[in-house]
């Protein structure tokens, strides 16, 4: 038995494959296009590990995952490969189309292909888990209720919007051609291996960099944290137990706004790494202009995966973002690569000479 990961490189990919062969020695078929934001590094402790099996590759490419399918015959596809975040979103949408909806598409078809010629006891374990988002359901104003997963769809950027797209092809191809889907939509992650292009990493490095900590708009937008690890600990959950056809929310309990992350990450970073200046990391604080079409909150009712499954987060927001400021601190090498685009040039020397 194995499974098949798409993303795998990326940010929760690479969190859920480490943890995945932590927990148990059920081999994991990597399927990864290495864009900007995938980085094998994060998986470089699974080198010459026979559990792990890495392909660079895109989901778009119908032969390849077709041949991938028929040669590992994995009991479960778990998809988070898209394009993620947000502002790129707003600068260059095509690629968040290509990806996240016909990427989505051409991996839906392929898994049908598959389960549809499986028999007996894999036909009825086979899994597709679809990794999405909380920005599908839109914005809360301030005393709506948590979004539930009988919330309408109201996409706001088109990284949302894509992502909204794939959410309702997984929903038709399990109630047109029944294949056994699951889709989780969970809140914002902060945790180790976060591309610091994302709030949590980009404030904690440019801190120690020295440089502004950029606070869009007021600051006062909310969204609800989850440590990575909790994350990859429901997508297990649901895999293991979940309702075929089922939506499950996952997110931590932990409404924030941003500019209270920026003084705690802040506050941390005086505590574990004082400034040479003797000055608090909040004086780099500076306010920009605001993202457009910026949601303004963001939180998760994840009822419903604890009254069913059992899940719920082990991490604190206390507890996580102090495990996460240690790991930037331990790690400031991993963060340097990423910024200065060396981790790219691995790439070109480990596949350079293999055909
Ligand atoms: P990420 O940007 O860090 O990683 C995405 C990975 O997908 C990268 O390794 C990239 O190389 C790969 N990829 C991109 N296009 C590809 C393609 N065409 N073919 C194959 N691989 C491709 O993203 P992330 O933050 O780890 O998010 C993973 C998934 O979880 C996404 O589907 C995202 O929508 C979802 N999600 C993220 C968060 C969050 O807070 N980061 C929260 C909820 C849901
Ligand atoms: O809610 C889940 C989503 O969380 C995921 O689906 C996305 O893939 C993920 O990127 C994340 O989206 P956000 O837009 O919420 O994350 P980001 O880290 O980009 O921004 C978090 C908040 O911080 C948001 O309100 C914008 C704000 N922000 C962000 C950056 C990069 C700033 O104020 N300054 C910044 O420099």
């Amino acid at each position: 038995m194995s499974i098949l990961v798409t993303g795998a490189a990326g940010f929760i990919g690479s969190n859920f494959v480490l943890d995945w062969l932590r927990g148990c020695d059920e081999p994991v078929i990597s399927l990864d296009k290495l864009t900007y934001a995938g980085n094998l590094q994060n998986l470089a402790s699974l080198q010459g590990d026979a559990r792990h099996t890495f392909v660079l590759g895109d989901i778009c490419d119908r032969a390849l995952v077709d041949s991938l399918l028929t040669t590992h015959q994995p009991r479960a596809i778990v998809h988070f490969a898209a394009e993620s975040h947000v502002d790129r979103s707003i600068h260059g949408p095509g690629e968040f189309m290509r990806t996240n909806i016909d990427g989505t598409f051409t991996l839906l078809e392929a898994a049908r292909g598959y389960w549809s010629a499986l028999e007996g006891e894999a036909k009825a374990a086979f899994r597709f888990h679809h990794v999405s988002t909380d920005e599908v359901y839109g914005s809360l104003k301030p005393n709506d209720p948590p979004f539930t997963e009988t919330n309408t769809y109201e996409p706001n950027s088109p990284y949302s919007a894509s992502k909204a797209a794939s959410d309702h092809l997984v929903r038709a191809w399990h109630h047109t051609y029944g294949l056994p889907v699951t889709t989780s939509n969970c809140s914002n992650n902060y945790g180790p291996y976060h591309f610091p292009e994302k709030l949590i990493p980009l404030i904690i490095a440019n801190a120690l960099a020295g440089k502004s900590l950029p606070i869009y708009g007021d600051g006062q937008q909310i969204r609800d944290w989850l440590y990575v690890t909790d994350h990859c600990s429901a997508i297990r959950a649901v895999l293991a137990k979940g309702r075929v056809g089922e939506v499950y929310n996952v997110g931590g309990w932990n409404e924030m706004p941003n500019l209270q992350i920026v003084h705690t990450l802040c506050d941390l970073l005086d505590e574990l790494s004082p400034a040479a200046s003797g000055k608090s990391y909040r004086e780099q604080i500076t306010y920009v202009t605001d993202r457009p079409g910026h949601d303004r909150r963001y939180a998760i009712d994840a009822r419903k995966i604890e009254r069913e499954l059992g899940w719920r987060p082990a991490e604190t927001f206390d507890t996580g973002i102090r495990k996460t400021v240690q790991w930037y601190l331990a790690n400031q090498d991993w963060v340097a690569n990423v910024l200065s685009g060396a981790y790219r040039e691995w790439l070109e020397t480990n596949y350079a000479s293999r055909s």
